[in-house]
C-alpha cells in the first residue's frame, strides 16, 4: 500500500488491517458505515489521525447510501463518532465531512479526501517541528529516544506523529536508536511499532513498558516522544495508557517529554484533562494474550485505554503549527480565549524554557570541553532563570550533557529546587555572582594559561596595552582579582559576593588561585567570549613576556 495506510478505491475505504500485523500484511475494504465503526472499535483502524479520516469517509460511505436523507445520514455520524470516545479526531472528522453534507454525497467524498491528502502533509510539518526541538533539547549525542504505542504511517494516514520525527531525525543521521514499550495490552508497540521502524530502517530494541522507568533511570533515554489522541485547553494530553507513568519517570530523571500530535487533537472546548472521557476497554484484552488465557477465568479488570497526562509534566507539544505556546490555534487572540494567556499555558512555555537554557547550557559545555577548558569534569556554567538558576551537574563530563544534566538551584540560598542530579560543588560562587550583579550566565573554566597565572600567589592580574581589555573594561588596564582558594567553597562565594558589593564597576571577570578563569554576561554567550577575553590576555602576557605589571602585583603580593 505504498507509504499511505488509507485510500478511496471504487467506493471503498482500502486500508490495512492492523489487527494483522506484523503476521500478515492484510487489505480491509470498508463499504459500509457498519465496518468502518467495526474497524474502530476493534482496533484494525486505530490511531488518532487515522481514525479522524476513516469516520470521515465513513459519512461520505452515509452519504452515498442515504442520498438526500440528512437526518439518515446525520443518525449515522453520531453511531461513527461513538466508535471510540477519546481521540477527538473522530468528531473532528465527523463533523468536518458533515459541514459539506448540503453540497450533496460528492462534497462529503471530497471534504474526506482533502483530510486525506492534508494528513501526510501536517504529520511532516509535526514531525519537523518535533525533530527541530528535539535537536535543540538534547544536542550533545546521537539520540536515544523512547516511544510508545504506534504513531507511524498506520496510526495516522502518511509518516506519522511521533514516529515521523523519529523518521526526520534518523534521516539527519541523528537518532541512535529507539526504545519501543510494547504497550499492553494490545501491543501496538510490539506489534506495529517495530515492524514500521524495521521497514524504515531505523535502529530499535522493544521492551516491556515496566522497563521503561529503568532505562531511564541507567541513563539509556535522551528524550520520550508520543502522540496524543486528545490535547484540553490547558494542555493536558490524553493519550494510550501508560504514558502518564512515562511522563512522571521523564520529569524524575529530568528527561524532556515531548508530544507530536496534528492540530486536530486539539481540543480548545474542553478545559482540563479531568472532563476527557477515558474508553475502558474489554476484560479479555488483559486476561488472555493470543490463545493463552493470563488469569483466572472471571478475574476483575481496570482496562483503561488512555491516561491523561498534566500539562507540568510535559515539555511541549508541538503540532504542524509548531510548538502550540508559539502557535496560534483558532481562536487566536488573548480575548478570544477569555482575556489573556491561560497560566498553564504561561506555566508550559516557561517549562520548555527550562529545557531549553539547560540544551543552551550543554552547547557552551561541549564546545568549551571540545577546547580543552573544561578537562575530565572540571568546570560548570550556569543560567539565570528568575529567581533560580539552572546549573551543570557535579562530577560529569562537559563534553556531553543533555538538559537532564541540569539542576534548578535557588539563587538566594543555593538550594535544589529540581533536577535529578546533585548540581555543581560550585554552585556557591554562580549564586554569589547572580545576587550581587545583573548577571544573566556564568561561565566556569579551566583554561590553561589562566590557571598557570594564578599559581604564582598574586591577588590581582594586571593587564595593560592589549586591545583585547576592550572586551573585559573600558581602561588602559584592568584588574583582575585572583581569590583564594578555600577548601570550603562556600568561603570563596562569600569572598566573591564581599568583593563584588565593594566594587560595583569590577570587570565581569575574576580568578580562583590555580582554579581558572569564572566570568559572567548578560548571556551564555557573552560570559564565554568573556572567559575566552580573559585567556586569550593571559595567554599574551606570557607569549609577549610583558609580565612587568603583573609582576609587580605578585612582588607586591608577595611582601
Ligand atoms: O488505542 P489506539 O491504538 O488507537 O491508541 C493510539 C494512541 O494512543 C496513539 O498514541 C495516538 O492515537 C496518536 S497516533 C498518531
Amino acid at each position: 500500500m505504498g507509504e499511505g495506510s488509507i485510500s478511496w478505491v471504487d467506493g471503498a475505504v482500502v486500508t490495512i488491517d492492523q489487527r494483522a500485523l506484523p503476521h500478515e500484511v492484510r487489505t480491509l475494504r470498508l463499504t459500509t458505515v457498519d465496518q468502518v465503526i467495526d474497524a474502530i472499535a476493534t482496533l484494525a483502524v486505530r490511531g488518532a489521525p487515522a481514525i479522524g479520516v476513516c469516520a470521515a469517509f465513513g459519512v461520505a460511505l452515509a452519504a452515498r447510501e442515504h442520498g438526500g436523507d440528512t437526518a439518515r445520514v446525520e443518525a449515522e455520524a453520531v453511531r461513527i463518532e461513538a466508535a471510540r470516545p477519546t481521540a477527538v479526531n473522530l468528531s473532528w472528522g465527523v463533523r468536518r465531512a458533515l459541514v459539506q453534507l448540503p453540497g450533496g454525497p460528492e462534497a462529503v467524498l471530497a471534504e474526506a479526501r482533502a483530510m486525506l491528502d492534508e494528513d501526510g502533509r501536517v504529520n511532516r510539518a509535526a514531525a519537523g517541528h518535533a525533530a527541530d526541538l528535539v535537536q535543540r533539547l538534547c544536542p550533545a549525542r546521537p539520540l536515544r529516544i523512547l516511544t510508545h504505542c504506534n504513531t507511524g504511517r498506520l496510526a495516522t494516514t502518511a509518516f506519522g506523529t511521533a514516529i515521523g520525527a523519529l523518521r526526520v531525525l534518523h534521516a539527519r543521521g541523528a537518532v541512535d536508536s529507539v526504545l519501543v514499550d510494547e504497550t499492553r495490552p494490545l501491543l501496538q508497540g510490539a506489534r506495529l511499532t517495530t515492524w514500521e521502524l524495521a521497514e524504515a530502517g531505523i535502529t530499535h530494541r522493544l521492551t516491556v513498558d515496566s522497563a521503561a522507568a529503568w532505562a531511564m533511570a541507567t541513563g539509556q533515554v535522551d528524550c520520550v516522544i508520543v502522540g496524543a489522541d486528545r490535547i484540553t485547553a490547558d494542555g493536558a494530553v490524553a493519550n494510550k495508557i501508560g504514558t502518564y507513568g512515562l511522563a512522571l519517570a521523564a520529569r524524575h530523571h529530568g528527561i524532556p517529554f515531548i508530544v507530536v500530535a496534528p492540530e486536530s487533537s486539539r481540543d480548545i472546548a474542553t478545559a482540563t484533562g479531568a472532563e476527557i472521557i477515558v474508553e475502558q476497554r474489554g476484560a479479555d484484552e488483559i486476561t488472555t494474550i493470543g490463545d493463552y488465557v493470563a488469569a483466572p477465568a472471571g478475574t476483575e479488570v481496570f482496562n483503561p485505554a488512555f491516561d491523561v497526562t498534566p500539562p507540568e509534566l510535559v515539555t511541549a507539544v508541538v503540532t504542524e503549527n509548531g510548538l502550540i505556546e508559539d502557535a496560534s490555534p483558532a481562536p487566536s487572540s488573548p480575548e478570544s480565549r477569555g482575556g489573556g494567556e491561560h497560566p498553564e499555558v504561561a506555566a508550559a512555555a516557561d517549562r520548555t524554557a527550562e529545557t531549553v537554557l539547560g540544551a543552551d547550557i550543554a552547547a557552551v559545555a561541549a564546545e568549551l570541553y571540545a577546547r580543552g577548558w573544561m578537562p575530565g569534569t572540571a568546570g560548570n556554567i550556569s543560567a539565570r532563570d528568575g529567581a533560580a538558576a539552572v546549573i551543570t551537574g557535579s562530577g560529569l563530563s562537559k563534553g556531553q550533557l543533555s538538559p537532564a544534566d541540569m539542576v534548578r538551584v535557588r539563587i538566594d540560598d543555593a538550594e535544589v529546587v529540581t533536577g535529578a542530579r546533585r548540581p555543581s560543588a560550585e554552585t556557591t560562587i554562580h549564586t554569589a555572582i547572580y545576587r550581587s550583579t545583573d548577571a544573566g550566565a556564568v561561565v566556569h573554566v579551566h583554561s590553561p594559561h589562566a590557571t598557570a597565572a594564578t599559581c604564582h600567589g598574586a591577588t590581582t592580574l594586571r593587564f595593560g596595552g592589549f586591545e583585547l581589555i576592550k572586551g573585559l573594561a573600558g581602561g588602559e588596564t584592568v584588574d583582575v582579582p585572583v581569590f583564594a582558594n578555600h577548601r570550603e567553597v562556600a568561603q570563596i562565594g562569600t569572598d566573591v559576593a564581599r568583593y563584588l558589593d565593594a566594587n560595583p564597576t569590577a570587570p565581569p571577570v575574576l580568578c580562583i588561585a590555580g582554579h581558572g578563569i569564572t566570568a559572567w554576561g548578560t548571556d551564555l554567550a557573552q560570559a564565554r567570549d568573556r572567559a575566552e577575553c580573559l585567556e586569550a590576555l593571559c595567554e599574551l602576557a606570557s607569549l609577549t613576556g610583558r609580565h612587568d605589571i603583573t609582576t609587580r602585583i605578585f612582588e607586591e603580593q608577595a611582601q
